[in-house]
């Protein structure tokens, strides 16, 4: 009789870890709003996720700088405390020199050469270039081409001379406005419209879908329509997180993921024309189109960053992006 009932007590349990097995927990922590590009992709990778497994994965989405900010997401990753993030590509250069091409003035035209680029082998490798820090690239996702906002109109670099200018964690960026004679801040995500409003600096720069969701066009008094550079993402995780999942996870999670950043990427594109739109539409702000000649000494005044960054990021990789980009 005991052994019998020690038989079910067992079997009880048994049942009870198989059937009541924790999920597995995916904290995705970001900083812009969940209508961007990011934010949009961030919540199709939930739903879909949880579609396919049902109480064997959940994933929490940390919009707006809710849980960490992109300097301190890194480092909770390796900890655990969250699982995947996909910082601007500005962002990583403690990690890897070699993504600092992203952030090269005037090296893409477009998205479309961008993303030529991110599928190329050179573009595919880099995904690869924090291996050694112990994080993994899943996909590059886009937001946009970046205009120049300020409390002035900004239509040449003679215009931004002095200036004080919000920028991202990136050397690149340093260096792009200290070419234009102006100061570079590098100050996170969640301060930049408080810093605009208070005057701690007086421009920035960004894509539409960041300038629009966070109102950013509010407290500018212009934007130039420079699209001088780039703004996307890489979707990261730790490389053990990602070892340590069961392989039917890790390969539905990798398919959801390649089909996800084909949508985001066109949202992408589609929110650059909208976004801007709405902008210009609320007549908060005046959106400037610039004439060839102006956009041509914004090139030249930015140029020498090329040369600057050229061994830290590889001639070959910066080759190939401008032969990607010509071939159009
Ligand atoms: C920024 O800090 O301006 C951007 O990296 C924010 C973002 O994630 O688009």
């Amino acid at each position: 009789m005991r052994l019998m009932t020690l038989s079910v007590a067992v079997f009880t349990l048994f049942f009870a870890t198989v059937t009541l097995a924790d999920p597995i927990k995916i904290k995705f922590a970001h900083v812009v709003a969940e209508t961007t590009p990011k934010g949009i992709g961030a919540l199709m990778f939930k739903e879909r996720v949880e579609k396919q497994f049902p109480g064997k994965v959940v994933v929490e989405v940390y919009p707006n700088s809710q849980l960490y900010d992109d300097d301190k997401v890194m480092e909770a990753m390796l900890l655990g405390d969250v699982q995947m993030a996909a910082p601007s590509l500005a962002k990583f250069g403690q990690y890897t020199k070699k993504l600092q091409v992203f952030d090269l003035p005037f090296l893409f035209d477009n998205l479309a050469s961008v993303e030529r680029f991110q599928a190329s082998k050179s573009g595919k490798d880099l995904l690869d270039s924090m291996q050694k820090k112990g994080y993994k690239g899943l996909a590059y996702w886009h937001n946009g081409m970046k205009h120049l906002s300020a409390n002035k109109c900004l239509r040449t670099p003679e215009d931004a001379k002095g200036l004080k200018f919000r920028i991202q964690q990136s050397d690149v960026l340093q260096a792009q406005f200290e070419q234009m004679g102006s100061s570079p801040q590098k100050l996170a995500f969640a301060e930049v419209y408080n810093a605009l409003q208070t005057g701690v600096v007086d421009g920035t720069e960004n894509p539409w879908s960041n300038t629009y969701s966070k109102k950013f066009y509010e407290v500018q008094k212009c934007i130039s329509d420079t699209d001088h550079g780039y703004l996307g993402y890489m979707v990261v995780t730790s490389s053990r997180f990602w070892k340590g999942l069961p392989d039917d996870v890790r390969a539905g999670l990798e398919k959801i993921l390649a089909e996800i950043t084909v949508e985001v990427n066109q949202k992408a594109t589609q929110l650059e024309k909208d976004d801007r739109q709405k902008i210009v539409d609320s007549k908060r702000t005046e959106v400037i189109k610039l004439t060839d000649a102006e956009l041509n000494k914004w090139r030249e005044v930015m140029k020498p960053v090329w040369k600057k960054f050229e061994k830290e990021i590889g001639e070959d990789v910066i080759k190939a992006a401008i032969e990607i980009n010509k071939a159009k």
